[in-house]
């Protein structure tokens, strides 16, 4: 199996959650530095004042980028550096600062992929309600206007949105996210407004000849427990809760009737935050699909049960012995590549490039100050076999980048989860460069899959 020539090998980060220097520039408060504040709220009770220290490091970041031999690297632009009240005043550091970093990343022969809202939203919008306020879409329109003005003629690849069903899920319906919220009808409206803002961003984007641009979406495929109708139902029922609620409207459908029924009568009311127009709004303003990839859901019919289970499905995970990653994913290569032909087919041939793929592994240096993180290894080798075994069946990917490039904040559960190549030693800030990492450069410089380099446990 061999790679297109062209093809995009690079890794992914997030501003919060490698960056720190929260208090630098001029950077504003952003929704995550008052969550992060809440006791309880993280994990371990970090916060992301230092997190990899890259706001300070970032040469040596793009050092290792360089030295990995990866051509691309998927960054986030921290929102509160650029507009630190939420609205109107610019701070032209923050500006100064990315530009440095595209310019360096361009002068290393680095395609720069560059995310607007990788979850970091100005503290001051949430005055206004945050995502699940209307205001959030022309505040979304002010920052990227901002950061297009300073880096279109440049950047080619633009990520307006960065997995609007999280924000929605955990930041507005489950409250495990910033802000913090608890509430359905919030989340509906969130969700919305996300959407409603990567089209308004892309209509600023694609003034822009050279510019491509794209949401990053979280996709799950969903699958059924067992051959049962009623599991099935449930399969596809939440495939419209997860995967088609956003790809629909990204794509000129509308949001799908199914999964619209089904949020009405959990709120006993329309959902007259869709606005007449609204859907016209976000259609079709898609050069790119951003899929981030990790696992699939495997659900059963079952019962609603009042705010905390207001759908007839149910995630009951797979059954028996199947590989996991160190925080209970289940590994699913097969699945990924079902994906990828999935989109391909009934979504328009859509190019795609894979945003995010990785997994949790907690090895850290061993006896010889290396980290054999075998196990990442083999998910690599599986989840860019599959990405393959579907460009084969005709799916358009023309890029993959790794979560993470570095071990980095990991939200909610805070500096325990590992998903890096590259491993952070959070009190020195040393990286040292996995056996993931060495594998992946082989598989950059050579464009195919290598033969291992050291025998596979693939249960961990
Ligand atoms: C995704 C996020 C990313 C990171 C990975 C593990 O949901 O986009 O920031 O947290 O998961």
């Amino acid at each position: 199996m061999s790679f297109p020539a062209d093809f995009l090998w690079g890794a992914a980060t997030s501003a919060f959650q490698i960056e720190g220097s929260l208090d630098v520039d001029g950077r504003g408060p952003s929704v995550w530095d008052a969550f992060a504040a809440q006791p309880g709220a993280v994990e371990g009770g970090g916060d992301a004042s230092r997190a990899c220290d890259s706001y300070r490091r970032w040469p040596e970041d793009i050092d290792l980028i360089a030295d990995l031999g990866l051509g691309a690297y998927r960054f986030s632009v921290a929102w509160s550096r650029i507009v630190p009240e939420g609205r109107g005043r610019i701070e032209m550091r923050g500006l100064d600062h990315y530009e440095r970093f595209v310019d360096t990343l361009l002068d290393r022969g680095i395609v720069p992929i560059l995310t607007l809202n990788h979850w970091d939203m100005p503290q001051a919008l949430m005055a206004d309600g945050g995502w699940a306020g209307r205001a959030s879409v022309d505040a979304f329109a002010e920052f990227t206007s901002a950061v297009a003005d300073r880096l279109a003629d440049r950047v080619p690849w633009w990520i307006t949105q960065n997995e609007p069903w999280i924000i929605a899920l955990l930041g507005y319906r489950l409250g495990l996210h910033a802000p913090g919220v608890r509430d359905l009808r919030a989340s509906v409206a969130a969700g919305h407004h996300v959407l409603l803002a990567h089209g308004a961003g892309a209509d600023i984007l694609r003034s822009y000849p050279q510019v491509k641009v794209g949401p990053a979406l979280n996709l799950l495929p969903c699958v059924p427990a067992t051959p049962d109708d009623a599991d099935a139902a449930a399969a596809w029922a939440s495939d419209g809760y997860c995967n088609r609620w956003f790809l629909d409207p990204l794509f000129g459908r509308g949001y799908p009737d199914d999964m619209r029924e089904h949020y009405e009568r959990a709120l006993g009311a329309p959902l007259d935050m869709i606005r007449p127009g609204d859907e016209d709004a976000i259609a079709d303003r898609l050069d790119f699909l951003g899929v981030n990839y990790y696992t699939r859901r495997v659900m059963a019919a079952a019962e609603p049960e009042g705010p905390q289970q207001p759908f007839p499905w149910r995630v009951v995970g797979p059954a028996g012995d199947v590989p996991r990653t160190d925080d209970g994913n289940e590994i699913a290569p097969a699945a990924f590549r079902d994906l990828l032909i999935r989109l391909h087919r009934e979504y328009d041939g859509i190019p795609v490039i894979v945003t995010e793929n990785g997994g949790v592994f907690g090895d850290t240096p061993t006896h010889d100050g290396r980290i054999h993180d075998v196990r990442r290894v083999a998910l690599l080798r599986d989840h860019v076999t599959a990405m393959g075994e579907a460009m084969a069946a005709g799916a358009d990917v023309r890029g993959y980048m790794h979560w993470s490039l570095l071990d980095n904040f990991e939200w909610a559960l805070g500096y325990r989860p590992r998903f890096g190549l590259v491993h952070v030693d959070y009190t020195t800030g040393t990286r040292t460069v996995k056996d993931s990492g060495r594998f992946y450069a082989e598989i950059a410089r050579t464009g195919t899959v290598p033969p291992d380099p050291a025998p596979i446990t693939p249960f961990g």
